[in-house]
């Protein structure tokens, strides 16, 4: 929410396009939520679709921009995305190996061959580091939210119960995201039919580990 720098984390998606040398790409953010980063990201990329499985998150994206409502695990979209990105865990929302299968595997049918995947995950280290952090209350962008956030070591669960009060209608949601183990990552892209070009450690280009809090996983076709 507001503790989150943004425009330094789109510096990062910038510096990332660039290093793999991708001109002009056509883009597509999957788990794009009120649309943050598209704020800081929309003047540098001119091809840029923006996509949440909420209408009521997407409906706050920059409306310059197209925003489509859809689930990440079954994209309403032809072959033809240069870059398909997800920031700010959103893909730990995928809370079975299978469905985080299906989410590459879509990836894979729309992306063209030498684009990329993009994304970070959230590891055991961060959800432990951040669980008091994550118990919280306060306004945002005209959002009233309680969040109430726990994590279960055997389930691997991490549980965050949102209370949110947007243009006086309250809603409850509670998020469930699995903290996945560091290796199980690679498992499942192999299964998907991709490969990890690089894993870094996130918001640097340091090799990640399974110690690390969050992990920039890049994944291109094989
Ligand atoms: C932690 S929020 C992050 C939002 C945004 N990336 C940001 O940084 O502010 C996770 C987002 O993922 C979305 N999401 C969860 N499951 C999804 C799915 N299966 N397909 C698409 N979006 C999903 C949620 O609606 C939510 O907006």
């Amino acid at each position: 929410m507001k503790d989150i720098d943004y425009s330094s984390w789109a510096d990062y998606i910038i510096d990332l396009i660039d290093l793999y040398q991708i001109k002009n790409p056509k883009v597509l953010e999957v788990g794009a939520g009120l649309g943050q980063i598209s704020s800081f990201l929309k003047e540098k990329i001119p091809s840029y679709i923006v996509s949440d499985v909420s209408v009521e998150m997407i409906k706050f994206c920059p409306d310059k921009l197209s925003r489509v409502t859809c689930d990440m695990t079954s994209l309403p979209f032809k072959k033809e995305f240069d870059i398909i990105f997800s920031i700010f865990d959103s893909v730990n929302y995928l809370t079975t190996p299978d469905l985080f299968v299906d989410f590459l595997s879509e990836c894979k049918r729309i992306l063209v061959e030498d684009g990329i995947v993009t994304f970070d995950v959230s590891l055991e280290k961060n959800s432990i580091k951040n669980i008091k952090r994550l118990n919280r209350k306060g306004k945002y962008g005209g959002v009233y939210y309680n969040q109430k956030s726990t994590y279960d070591k055997k389930s691997r669960l991490h549980k965050n119960i949102l209370e949110l009060e947007i243009d006086e209608v309250k809603f409850i949601e509670t998020h469930e995201q699995m903290i996945y183990e560091f290796e199980e990552y690679f498992i499942i892209v192999e299964d998907a039919g991709l490969r990890v070009i690089d894993c870094f450690d996130c918001f640097s280009f340091d090799d990640a580990s399974r110690k690390s809090e969050r992990v920039q996983f890049v994944l291109g076709k094989l």
